[in-house]
């Protein structure tokens, strides 16, 4: 993606600070730079316009994969091993109906969610961006009865359209949907005195608020608890590395590699799963 004129200096200005501050510093205040800036896109329309584009220069990235990151018989392969319950099977079904539909995790990713999940025993689970729900559903399948998601995203349309599924599967009671922007919501979690209540955290929204999703969730999941984020290697099918300076969003993937890979406050690994999973367990 190519920004022109002050949005792109204002932009490349975020990620400037970023990598400054990273090098500075191991445990980074990423709040003051980014509140000091002019929003980057926080609504779902922003968020899909950028979304199009990306899509448009990769026209021929099959819905299902979500990255090139794997041969594309390899991937298939995987699918094809991969246990996806009846109902996610639906959902992603209906998802290929909507647009930009090449958002929602692959059933490989949803696995592999739903067993971290179980092996950390968490109960209570937050995630940013919901889309059609398919995450949220993933996670809510894993849960203990007693267990719940707060599923947090800005789009009413979209999220609808997961709701009949998590009913279907069952869970709906497991799913508490706080539609607004995600930061909002960690906010008044944290005011409510939530911190170190949470077990397990998936952030997959808008990627240029990735460092202050992070900051709040090092406060929300508990010690031992576990961070996933998305995307931090690819990009609607995009190597990140390879989009760098054409895409605001691969340059704050980058910016946000470089400070969780030296954050002595988590232990860190990157998997190759999806478009990039990397796994944080606050220290
Ligand atoms: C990649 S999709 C999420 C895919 C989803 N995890 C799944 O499994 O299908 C990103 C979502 O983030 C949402 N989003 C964008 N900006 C947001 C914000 N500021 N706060 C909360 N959600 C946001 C978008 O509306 C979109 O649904």
């Amino acid at each position: 993606m190519t920004l022109t004129g002050n949005s792109a200096a204002k932009d490349s200005a975020v990620c400037r600070r970023w990598r400054m501050a990273g090098v500075r510093s191991q445990h980074t205040n990423f709040e003051r730079p980014i509140g000091a800036c002019p929003p980057v896109p926080r609504q779902a329309r922003a968020y899909a316009a950028t979304i199009r584009r990306q899509q448009t220069r990769r026209l021929n990235c099959p819905m299902s994969t979500r990255t090139n990151l794997l041969p594309a018989n390899v991937y298939a392969y995987v699918l094809r091993q991969t246990r996806e319950p009846e109902v996610l099977a639906e959902l992603r079904a209906a998802t290929s109906k909507v647009p930009h539909n090449v958002m929602q995790i692959g059933a490989d990713q949803g696995a592999l969610m739903a067993l971290l999940v179980k092996l950390i025993g968490a109960k209570r689970c937050i995630e940013l961006g919901t889309y059609t729900g398919y995450s949220a559903l993933a996670v809510a399948l894993a849960l203990p009865t007693d267990g719940t998601v707060i599923a947090c995203d800005v789009s009413t349309e979209w999220t609808a359209v997961g709701q009949p599924f998590w009913r279907k599967a069952g869970v709906a009671d497991r799913i508490d949907l706080r539609i607004g922007p995600g930061l909002e919501t960690l906010d008044a979690l944290l005011a409510a005195g939530e911190a170190g209540r949470f077990d397990f955290a998936f952030i997959d929204a808008d990627k240029p608020n990735y460092p202050v999703y992070y900051e709040r969730l090092l406060k929300l999941v508990r010690r031992g608890g576990l961070i996933a984020v998305d995307n931090t290697l690819a990009l609607s099918g995009a190597p990140i590395i390879e989009l760098g300076s054409r895409s605001t969003h691969a340059q704050a993937m980058l910016a946000f590699n470089e400070l969780a890979c030296k954050d002595e406050r988590v232990d860190e690994a990157m998997l190759t799963v999806g478009e990039g999973l990397t796994l944080l367990r606050v220290r």
